[in-house]
């Protein structure tokens, strides 16, 4: 440890997964280098960090009111930092709309933590800078899981998406750092890891250091392989790339979780064409039928986006059409929020009125409840196999199943960690209830 005090970390994660794992390791390096643990009470707090997230308007606004009431309620001398997605996009504008703010450190700058913890008025947000090789300390999150960084940025450019002016180009994780980060977790008790890019299998064309490329085939080849590791997860995966050779590996690697996200965005080819996805609404409709015949039980998840600017009536029932056709678990839905630095600003006389935009989401909404109901009952007096992994204080245990279903028992801690047939005997739109197979 450099510093002897003790000191207390409030911090408050929004956004995605990839917004987790960097507060993971803010928390883990604020720990080792700096003496902090973490608290749940901001009045108790030395220093509170907010990691934000910018994908669409409303987190946004909601920053600088969160920001004020921390204000209000941190003591005397505590300190305030500003982390993620909105402070590589806003800088140093947080400052002047919020002068208390301590410092600011961008989602591609992470790894800076420890040195701008204490200098009052940094701005770190270089989005160029290359922390892909930056050994983090040891995070200390859940026993039996994990969730590894493979990637940092995106190279994608989804006219939409305010991701790569927020984080940055892609750079791949060197797999033998991936492969050591495994095995540590591993080794500390963790069954399943989760990878996680921006797009994971696009994994492998450019590394920080000049090495041959790779693919996303081959790095869930190599983790497979680490003895003692039962389950492998990956987000947020790309349609365009899900090429045969990887669905193949999906299908036949049995390590590999059977539940997977294809974000779709929309179902008609001429606003992913807009959109800039790459991909058509009859090559999405190809890999996902692909992907069921040879694997029955998998579960697909996806993001949709509606009222993308000159959407019409037409392009939205193309995207009611893939919805039917593929019949989702679970649907991320979003209605199109404009955003600083990307392309569909130029679409701006195109945008399409919010009530027409609110009633293609609730037609989106109601639909996909439809599918779930019939695809979780379907679940019901089956047999499935879950892993174990929280213990409530309701004397339910639950966990997830191979195919990424919830499900709770009556239980105790003896199941954690553990593989346990379940007989399913009911079934929310979001979860299973079951009893124990003795
Ligand atoms: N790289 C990830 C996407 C990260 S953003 C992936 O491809 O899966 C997560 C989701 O937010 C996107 O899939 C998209 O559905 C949604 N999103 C991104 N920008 C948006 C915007 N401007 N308006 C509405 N939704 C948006
Ligand atoms: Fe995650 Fe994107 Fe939000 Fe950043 S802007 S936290 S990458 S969802
Ligand atoms: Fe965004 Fe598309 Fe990349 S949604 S994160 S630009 S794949």
């Amino acid at each position: 440890m450099d510093e002897k005090i003790d000191k207390k970390l409030f911090i408050q994660t929004l956004g995605c997964q990839m917004n987790d794992t960097d507060s993971q390791h803010i928390i883990a390096e604020l720990k080792q280098h700096k003496n902090y643990t973490t608290t749940d009470n901001i009045e108790d707090a030395d220093l509170i960090i907010i990691n934000t997230c910018s994908v669409r308007e409303k987190p946004v606004s909601k920053l600088f009111s969160e920001i004020g009431q921390f204000n209000v309620k941190k003591k005397e001398g505590a300190k305030i930092g500003v982390c993620g997605c909105t402070a590589s996009h806003l800088g140093k504008d947080i400052m002047k709309r919020a002068p208390y703010v301590d410092f600011v450190l961008g989602a591609r700058n992470i790894s800076k933590i420890k040195d701008v913890v204490d200098t009052k008025g940094a701005v770190e947000i270089d989005i160029d800078y290359d922390d892909s090789t930056y050994q983090f300390a040891s995070t200390s999150t859940s026993l039996y899981k994990t969730s590894v960084n493979i990637s940092v940025g995106c190279d994608k450019e989804c006219t939409y998406c305010i991701v790569p002016a927020t984080r940055g180009d892609e750079i791949s994780i060197p797999p033998e750092m991936i492969i050591e980060q495994v095995k540590k977790d591993v080794a500390r008790g963790a069954k399943e890891v989760t990878l996680l890019g921006q797009n994971v299998n696009s994994y492998g064309r450019r590394f920080s250091d000049k090495r041959e490329k790779t693919t996303f085939t081959k790095l869930l080849q190599e983790v497979s392989k680490i003895d003692g590791l039962e389950r492998i997860r990956f987000t947020s995966p790309h349609p365009l790339h899900m090429d045969d050779e990887f669905i193949e590996e999906f299908a036949k690697n049995p390590k590999i979780s059977k539940c997977i996200h294809m974000p779709l965005q929309s179902g008609s080819t001429q606003i992913l064409k807009a959109m800039r996805r790459g991909y058509t609404k009859e090559w999405f409709l190809n890999r996902a039928k692909k992907i069921r015949e040879m694997v029955p039980d998998v579960r697909i998840t996806t993001d949709i986006i509606v009222a993308f600017p000159g959407e019409t009536e037409e392009d939205f029932e193309d995207t009611i059409d893939v919805i039917k056709q593929v019949k989702f678990d679970q649907i991320f839905n979003f209605k199109y929020s404009p955003r600083p630095n990307t392309a569909a600003l130029e679409l701006k006389d195109l945008e399409i009125a919010d009530e027409i935009g609110s009633a293609r989401l609730t037609e989106v909404i109601e639909l996909h409840k439809v599918h779930q109901t019939e695809l979780m009952e379907s679940n019901i007096g089956n047999t499935v196999t879950v892993l174990f992994d929280n213990l409530r204080p309701n004397g339910e245990v639950s966990g997830y199943t191979d195919n990424f279903c919830q499900v709770f028992v009556k239980g105790s801690d003896e199941l954690l960690g553990k593989f346990i047939d379940v007989k399913v005997t009911s079934a929310t739109r979001t979860a299973l209830k079951g009893e124990v197979v003795k």
